[in-house]
């Protein structure tokens, strides 16, 4: 079976991990070899960097360093985990990637995008994802679902950017999504884990 590089995006709350792991279970009954990551994060070294991001003062970082950050990541994963998964035809479910930083960092954080493209150009070259599940959730809700969860409850430093922070970053995922429909598929991630999961499971289905 080929590679394939599927990467899942969309604000906070939005259930990515649950359908990550929802959807990774299906693809291996199917008899692929699939390996779960996430952004930023899948090496020592882009974890280390992760905690300097989701964690602290919300003001900790301009948007510019984010993104330097962020980038720094994710060339240690592309190099140490993605990259050779693809070369040995596993199936890669990314929990974010470069959308992120695009959304995140550009749209919500007001760093310049062409700063972004370059960054992305350099750093990800031809290893961009195949197929892109963007999350859309009304925020306001999202952030209600994340605070519930109350997982990981140090690494809420985005989740205390605001709502008008959390505003752009759903209308820039939604500008990704116009400008890369062949890439980006939207998924209304309003309802239920069941009908998310349906959605998921046959918008990846035609990509397989
Ligand atoms: P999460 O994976 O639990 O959603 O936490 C990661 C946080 O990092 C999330 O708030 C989004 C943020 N992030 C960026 O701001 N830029 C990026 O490039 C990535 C990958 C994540």
């Amino acid at each position: 079976m080929s590679s394939l590089f599927i990467t899942f995006e969309g604000g906070e709350g939005s259930g990515k991990s649950t359908q990550i792991r929802r959807l990774a279970a299906t693809l291996q009954g199917q008899g692929r070899d699939v390996l779960i990551t996430r952004e930023p994060g899948g090496t020592p070294e882009a974890e280390a960097i992760r905690s300097l991001l989701v964690s602290g003062d919300v003001a900790r970082w301009t948007a510019k360093s984010e993104a330097l950050l962020n980038y720094a990541a994710r060339e240690q994963h592309l190099d140490q985990v993605i990259r050779p998964a693809l070369a040995g035809g596993k199936t890669v479910l990314c929990d974010r990637f470069m959308d992120s930083t695009r959304a995140y960092q550009g749209y919500a954080g007001g760093c310049d995008l062409g700063f972004i493209d370059a960054l992305e150009k350099a750093v990800v070259g031809p290893a961009r994802p195949g197929l892109t599940l963007i999350f859309d959730i009304d925020p306001a809700i999202g952030l209600a679902r994340a605070r519930s969860r109350g997982d990981a409850q140090a690494e809420d430093r985005y989740e205390r950017k605001g709502l008008v922070f959390h505003e752009k970053l759903r209308e820039g995922f939604l500008d990704i999504l116009r400008k890369e429909p062949k890439r980006c598929r939207l998924v209304d991630a309003s309802r239920g884990i069941d009908a998310v999961a349906d959605d998921v499971w046959s918008i990846v289905k035609a990509a397989v």
